[in-house]
């Protein structure tokens, strides 16, 4: 797991704060979603949408996640805390950047 948390240390010290904001919804992200989405958004497994792509809002995103989409599988009995959807929606958007 360490070596996905230290290329972290290469972004400038400008977007130290924003990464530390989103840090939980990075793991959450890693965990539950980068098999198929990858950890930058674009791997595309088993017809994984490009996140970078998306444009979906947070809305929109978080319904997907809880609810699941043809191939991808339902979060709402994994991810439980609205919290955690928030970071998670959150990092998602990150991706775009
Ligand atoms: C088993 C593989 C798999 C996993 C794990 C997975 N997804 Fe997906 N995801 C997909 C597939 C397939 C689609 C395309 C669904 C469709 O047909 O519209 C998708 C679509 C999406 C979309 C919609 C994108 C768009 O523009 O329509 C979002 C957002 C998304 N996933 C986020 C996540 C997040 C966040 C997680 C982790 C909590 C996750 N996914 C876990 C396979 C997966």
């Amino acid at each position: 797991m360490l070596w996905l948390f230290s290329s972290c240390s290469e972004n400038s010290e400008a977007s130290l704060v924003r990464k530390e904001g989103v840090r939980t919804g990075q793991e959450l992200y890693l965990l539950n979603c980068a098999s198929c989405h990858g950890e930058r958004g674009n791997l595309g497994v088993a017809g994984a949408k490009n996140l970078q792509a998306t444009t979906l809002d947070k809305i929109a995103i978080e319904a997907i996640i809880r609810n699941g989409k043809h191939g991808m599988p339902a979060f709402k009995g994994i991810i439980r805390q609205q919290t955690s959807y928030d970071s998670l929606v959150a990092y998602v958007i990150s991706l775009r950047n």
